[in-house]
């Protein structure tokens, strides 16, 4: 339990850190990610806006990109940091993209503004992935 909230500061720390390089010109909410997966390594992610609104892409969904792409397939926790007043979400999109790898995933969720953090398990807001 001691090391699980280690973990959660430590994943908070991470995405802190690359907060800045978040590409959000549009919308103004700067979002990171990080994930803590199986093999116990993390990876990051940051929203990418585009000018053609329906093509950003999501903080949680650019650090399973990057998790996927160094070969692993667990995430544990995915953790999200935002500098929105309150703790954002993850969106539709991006349970389902959670989900297809792991359904009972942690879900952290913190506002840099407000300073407040929530905890949900991924099977809790998100009931029904579409499994094939
Ligand atoms: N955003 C994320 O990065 N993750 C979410 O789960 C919700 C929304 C981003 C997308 C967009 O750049 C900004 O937040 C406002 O919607």
């Amino acid at each position: 339990m001691e090391r699980l909230d280690a973990i959660i500061e430590e994943l908070i720390e991470k995405a802190k850190n690359i907060l800045r390089h978040s590409y959000a010109p549009y919308s103004g909410i700067h979002v990171s990610s990080a994930i803590y997966t199986d093999k116990g390594n993390i990876y990051l992610g940051v929203n990418v806006e585009n000018s053609s609104y329906g093509l950003t892409i999501c903080a949680e969904r650019s650090a399973i990109a990057s998790m996927v792409s160094n070969g692993e397939r667990k995430p544990l926790i995915v953790a999200i940091i935002t500098d929105y007043p309150q703790p954002i979400p993850p969106c539709g999109a991006c349970r389902q993209v959670i989900a297809e790898f792991n359904e009972d995933t942690v879900i952290v969720m913190y506002s840099i503004k407000s300073k407040v953090k929530q905890i949900v398990r991924l099977s809790e807001i998100f009931k029904s992935p579409f499994k094939l």
